[in-house]
């Protein structure tokens, strides 16, 4: 078993214990009177299956009216050396995406994970020429995870003026090569700590708390008609961590910084999934701030101890639908993303079973319960014409707030 196994173990006997205690959420249950909307599905995508597989991309061209590249956007990707800027994987996955008439979810601008590594050595790789592979840290929970997070720049420092040049000069780069023809950002991924307070990761570090507004600034500078978002996992039900996010977008607001929306990541299992009504009330307080909600990286794993007779593929089929069903009846919910398309292809190991599509491209219980809390998708008559001919041709430590924060480390000038 990978590490991913052994964590995503840990996670089913955390989940066990949650059994306990049901997810349940305000008491008042969602109607099947609802109005189907048609809301958009997405689905993350790897470039390298869409040129190499013919079902993954029949099925994504098929089945979804949007794509988020799964890493094609992150900065590893984008910035691998230092001022240099690739594009060209990205360029093809969007131009295939517009090509098909799918909207592309840009992912994501300022995250703590996925960078190059000459960002988290303080250049020193680049100023030695090596083209070392990205850093994508494991996350783990508490104090492990933490050290993890900040380990990776402890022992150099960038100033503050420093990495906010870089993180500046990353967002007005990346969203004015992609205006135009990539309308929706994750500006800042993953800004909360399971606590309500920062996560820590290099910007948070080395700039300060305040990088979340520096970041959503600089983002609207760069594309003023793009849509803004913050990005987070784990905010989907009540706790610590929901609530500082709320605090943050309430201080944000406060000071006029530009943003439209939360993604809700809604990684989930089939022991430990929100029911439709806490999942409702989640984006009705986000609706209430004045943002858009959209549900941007579901899958509920499966895996379970065998002692547990659990019909899997029933249970995930009602988290998916919970989690459906709460965005259909949410008018501000406007796109409904799953993080893969089969199983086959997930990050977090086929064995989980995440996704809508099996392994063998088909549709699992999941897909219908999703499928039956929307309106029908409008056919896209270019879209569904493109997709014929592909068929035919390819047969802190310290607590603080999200100001600067003196008492923090925040660089070294
Ligand atoms: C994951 C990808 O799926 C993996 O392929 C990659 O190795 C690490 O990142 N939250 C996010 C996504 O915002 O970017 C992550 O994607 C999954 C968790």
């Amino acid at each position: 078993m990978g590490a991913w196994g052994v964590l995503r173990r840990i996670g089913v006997l955390a989940a066990l214990s949650l059994l306990a205690t049901p997810l349940t959420g305000p008491s008042q249950a969602a109607s099947a009177k609802d109005t189907l909307r048609a809301v958009p599905q997405g689905g993350a995508v790897r470039l390298s299956a869409l040129r190499d597989d013919t079902r993954y991309r029949d099925t994504f061209l098929r089945e979804f009216d949007s794509l988020t590249p799964e890493n094609g956007l992150k900065m590893a990707a984008l910035q691998p050396r230092r001022g240099r800027f690739d594009f060209t994987a990205a360029d093809e996955l969007v131009d295939f995406a517009r090509r098909h008439g799918k909207a592309v979810h840009g992912h994501a601008l300022v995250w703590g994970l996925s960078l190059p590594l000459w960002l988290v050595d303080h250049g020193a790789s680049d100023q030695l020429g090596l083209r070392l592979p990205p850093i994508v840290l494991p996350r783990l929970p508490g104090a492990l995870g933490q050290g993890l997070a900040e380990g990776a720049t402890v022992l150099t420092g960038w100033r503050r003026d420093e990495l906010l040049a870089i993180m500046r000069t990353h967002i007005a780069t990346v969203m004015r090569h992609f205006a135009g023809r990539v309308a929706e950002w994750d500006v800042v991924n993953e800004p909360m700590a399971a606590d309500g307070g920062p996560a820590p990761s290099v910007w948070r570090r080395f700039i300060g708390p305040d990088y979340v507004e520096l970041a959503l600034r600089a983002a609207r500078a760069a594309d003023p008609k793009a849509k803004l978002f913050i990005n987070e996992f784990g905010v989907e039900g009540p706790g610590r961590k929901l609530e500082g996010l709320l605090e943050l977008v309430r201080h944000l607001r406060a000071r006029d910084v530009p943003l439209d929306g939360i993604g809700l990541q809604m990684h989930s299992h089939i022991l430990g999934f929100h029911d439709q009504a806490t999942l409702e009330h989640t984006m009705r307080r986000f609706a209430a701030l004045g943002l858009e909600v959209q549900v941007t990286e579901m899958d509920v794993g499966t895996s379970l101890l065998d002692a547990l007779a659990l019909d899997r593929l029933a249970r995930q089929a009602e988290a998916y639908g919970a989690a459906a069903r709460a965005c259909n009846a949410v008018a501000a919910c406007k796109r409904f993303t799953t993080w893969g398309i089969t199983d086959r292809l997930s990050w977090i190991g086929a064995g989980e079973a995440p996704l809508l599509f099996d392994a063998a491209y088909r549709p699992k219980p999941a897909f219908a319960a999703v499928r039956s809390a929307f309106a029908p998708r409008r056919a896209k008559p270019a879209a569904a014409r493109q997709s014929r001919r592909w068929r035919w041709r390819a047969g802190t430590g310290a607590r603080c707030g999200w100001g600067s924060c003196s008492g923090l480390r925040a660089g070294r000038g």
